[in-house]
């Protein structure tokens, strides 16, 4: 995730916008950028590529004086991690600089409409075409700053955090936000003179003050040096300021009051899954628009397979993926581990469709694979978290997950994450391949926009499974069963114990049991068994009357209300009724927080689980 440092007050602005930006490295990022008004009245702006030392590198030798500035970290959404797209943006005039967090949905549109006015560009970014829109509202209303931001914001659809400075108007420094967060602290110098500080959370703020103002949706701060203050909505309307009063030291607020990064994006899965779909998934008008596919539409309809290549738990995410497009589209899919496509001399044609998922898009498998894909003639879909990663530069088109940055080492977010992209472009597909009737289509958009809620309402019915986790620290070996679309959340949620409490774990289609493991059942074996009404339920049940007979403990997934599976359970997880094809979204959860709690009560390393890297950008 990006982003924003803002200051206003007696002191230099720099070391306070610097150390900021250091603060929020934790969130993720490309790119960094300051501006300054600098003590002659120049408005500077200087970012870099890559990491805030390479910022402060770059400005060894420039101006860096005044006591007003901005600053931001880049987590790339529209155009490449580089210089020119990395923020603080000028205006056209130079008169103006602006950051800011979020995607302007409609920035195409306006940008089009602000190249007719004469307006260019010189990036590739959507916040670009803010900044010139500010401008270009002050041009044509003859508005002051503050006016000219209202009127900007009334035509932007999307979600922003924004600051903005003026060159001619070194006291004052605006905001504003919609669907990311921004903070203000509040502060006063020795000489009694206020202070105002920003920032997207709170770490760069309290070691300076522990008063703050969260701004709310849509409202637009200005602040002077006088000790204005003033807040209003989109309709001009004055706000009343709520101070706050912190309560959480550094560490605890980088990891947003969570313990660690993984439960934090663990909770996160709710509003990370609709900024993935925003934009893309229109309930209204029961559509689903993949910008990836608009010029790809051919490749699609005329494809005899696809293959998916990925690693890990992208090659759940994977699976997944196959069932539901297979099933959507009636087009036969093959998931490949690309450590052993790549090496196998696969069977590849020319009218192959070859997807790869990774969250990274720096895995050295699944980019050696798609590259051998690529020297047959097969056409390359990347589906990354990672904007401008190399697996999404080496694809000839893609969709971005949009979760923002991953910290944690154990994918949760980006792993349903992929699998709502996943169903999305199945979406697509058998739109383009006319397999769904229109009342079927329309029943899976419905659904797939309920998912979010529908995590949401799993996060919280599944209390104490800290308390319960505790029982399980003991255990030296899982097994983790599940059958059709639930199998690959049975792989994943092995994966997830195996990874970050090096507690053994196996997942297995369900019905596999009596071809070898179900030797393995003993009072002391664990087995987690995903059994959602929908999706082969008594046959689940006998699964588990199997192991039951024969003494094993039983771990369940249920969907709420269910009585057979709970009273045959030790202890079970509840997810709302869903869709089968979009269960594995919901019953990932509680194997997530199970795998989580386990974890944590061994002492482990959860964040960075020991032998492990985020990214396995070697063989
Ligand atoms: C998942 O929790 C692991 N961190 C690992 O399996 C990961 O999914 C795998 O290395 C693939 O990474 P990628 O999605 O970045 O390609
Ligand atoms: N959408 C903007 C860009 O791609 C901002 C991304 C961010 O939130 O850092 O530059």
């Amino acid at each position: 995730m990006c982003g924003i440092v803002g200051y206003l007050g007696d002191q230099q602005a720099y070391p306070i916008l610097i150390k900021g930006l250091h603060r929020l490295e934790y969130r993720g990022y490309d790119s960094a950028g300051v501006s300054m008004i600098s003590q002659s009245g120049e408005l500077n702006v200087y970012k870099a590529k890559g990491k805030v030392v390479a910022l402060e590198e770059s400005v060894k030798n420039d101006d860096i004086s005044g006591t007003i500035g901005i600053a931001h970290t880049r987590w790339a959404t529209h155009g490449e991690p580089n210089a020119t797209n990395a923020h603080p943006h000028y205006s056209q005039s130079k008169n103006l600089s602006l950051v800011h967090n979020g995607i302007i949905e409609n920035y195409k549109t306006l940008r089009t409409e602000l190249e007719s006015r004469g307006y260019t560009f010189c990036s590739e970014t959507d916040t670009e075409v803010l900044v010139q829109l500010v401008e270009c509202m002050m041009d044509t209303h003859k508005s002051d700053l503050f006016t000219a931001v209202q009127f900007a914001l009334k035509s932007v659809v999307g979600a922003y955090a924004i600051a903005i400075l003026e060159k001619s108007n070194p006291d004052q420094l605006i905001c504003a936000r919609k669907g990311s967060p921004l903070i203000i602290g509040v502060g006063k110098n020795e000489n009694g003179n206020a202070e105002y500080y920003l920032g997207s959370d709170a770490t760069p703020i309290v070691e300076y003050t522990n008063q703050v103002i969260y701004l709310n949706d849509e409202e637009i701060a200005i602040m002077d040096r006088k000790g204005r203050l003033d807040i209003v909505n989109l309709q001009n309307v004055q706000q009343t300021p709520h101070l706050h009063t912190l309560q959480m030291n550094l560490d605890q607020l980088e990891k947003g009051g969570f313990p660690h990064f993984m439960l934090k994006e663990i909770w996160e899965q709710p509003n990370a899954l609709r900024t993935c779909i925003r934009g893309r998934l229109n309930k209204e008008q029961k559509d689903v628009i993949l910008s990836g596919i608009i010029d790809n539409k051919e490749k699609f309809k005329n494809c005899r397979r696809i293959i998916i290549c990925a690693c890990g738990t992208s090659w759940h995410s994977a699976l997944i993926g196959k069932y539901f497009i297979e099933e959507a589209c009636q087009i036969p899919v093959e998931v490949e581990y690309a450590s052993e496509f790549r090496y196998r001399n696969p069977v590849i044609f020319e009218d192959d469709v070859v997807i790869a998922v990774s969250q990274s898009g720096e895995t050295a498998d699944t980019l050696a694979a798609i590259q051998l894909a690529k020297s047959k003639g097969a056409f390359l879909y990347g589906i990354c978290n990672v904007i401008g990663s190399s697996i999404a530069r080496a694809t000839d088109s893609g969709t971005y997950l949009h979760v923002g940055a991953e910290i944690g080492v154990a994918s949760t977010k980006a792993f349903t994450g992929q699998v709502i992209t996943l169903s999305l472009l199945g979406l697509v597909i058998a739109k383009v391949r006319n397999t769904l009737s229109d009342d079927m289509y329309n029943m899976l958009v419905d659904e797939l926009f309920m998912i979010p809620d529908k995590m949401q309402w799993t996060l919280e019915n599944n209390k104490n499974i800290d308390e319960f986790a505790q029982k399980f620290t003991y255990c030296k070996n899982f097994i983790y069963l599940g059958r059709g679309y639930n199998y690959p959340v049975a792989l994943e949620g092995a994966l997830k114990l195996k990874e970050i409490s090096y507690i053994h774990a196996e997942g297995y289609p369900a019905a596999e049991m009596k071809h070898g493991p179900i030797a393995l059942i003993d009072e002391e074996m664990p087995v987690v068994v995903i059994a959602p009404r929908q999706g082969m339920y008594d046959k689940v049940v006998s699964n588990i009357q199997e192991i039951k007979s024969r003494n094993g403990k039983i771990i369940s997934v249920v969907t709420e209300g269910d009585t057979i599976v709970k009273e045959m359970s030790d202890y079970s997880f509840v997810i709302p009724d869903t869709r089968d094809c979009f269960v594995p979204m919901l019953a990932v959860i509680p194997l997530q927080l199970l795998s989580y709690y386990v974890a944590t009560a061994k002492g482990r390393n959860v964040d960075q689980p020991r032998n492990l890297a985020k990214s396995v950008t070697v063989e």
